[in-house]
């Protein structure tokens, strides 16, 4: 089974409350939280403030934390403190990933790696029993609104074969560019946690939900 997580960073912050209803009475489990330093990447989104807030609302949906942060280590107590239940990192953000991965299992919570699309598997390789999660960046982070990088299928497919091969129940991610025109490939590429951002929150939400809750049972 394959779960959508919506990227908040296409939700219009004004209709926030609103969207998060729909999205909940649509049945979403997972929210995607996009927190950018302006450093790691050439943008800058929110952070645990926003976090917190969502969490104390709404404490039903897991929230995915996708940091896109130089030196993810100093935010992270901070964002498990807002409620964070899923942290992704980059490992080249840090000169420690694996310590990073250690901080967030003590806190009893999920961590995964977000591999950019020129990052090669290997740095998966010799921890991958300490991960929860893949993410398999389709777009270069920093920027909702990107159109899919088509070489990410074949990434996709190899790391579902990792995956497997390590028998291991790690989730595989899929952010950026997916839309409910290209998810059935990206679901036949083996991902089972499925990022959408700008197609997700359009005109047509409930819509867009309904298609995509269609294509993911
Ligand atoms: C990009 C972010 C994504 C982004 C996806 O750096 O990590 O989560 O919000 O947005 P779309 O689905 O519009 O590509
Ligand atoms: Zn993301």
């Amino acid at each position: 089974m394959a779960y959508l997580s919506p990227s908040l960073l296409a939700c219009n912050f004004f209709e926030l409350e609103k969207n998060l209803e729909i999205l909940k009475n649509k049945g979403i489990k997972y929210l995607h939280l996009d927190v950018m330093d302006g450093n790691f990447v050439p943008n800058i989104s929110f952070g645990s403030a926003v976090i917190k807030q969502i969490r104390q609302k709404y404490p039903e949906f897991i929230l995915d934390c996708h940091l896109m942060v130089n030196k993810p280590e100093d935010i992270i107590d901070e964002i498990i403190n807002a409620g964070a239940d899923i942290i992704t990192f980059h490992p080249e953000a840090t000169f420690h990933p694996h310590r990073v991965i250690q901080t967030v299992h003590k806190a009893g919570k999920k961590c995964g790696l977000a591999l950019n699309p020129s990052t090669g598997l290997e740095c998966c390789k010799y921890i991958i029993d300490d991960l929860d999660i893949i993410l398999v960046m389709s777009v270069n982070p920093g920027f909702g609104g990107q159109s899919f990088i088509e070489s990410q299928y074949i990434k996709l497919k190899d790391t579902r074969k990792m995956i497997d091969l390590s028998e291991r129940d790690i989730i595989l991610e899929v952010d950026g560019g997916v839309k409910t025109s290209n998810v059935d490939k990206v679901l036949e590429s083996g991902a089972d946690l499925i990022v959408s951002g700008s197609d997700v929150f359009n005109e047509n939400i409930e819509s867009q939900l309904d298609i995509y809750n269609q294509k993911l049972k």
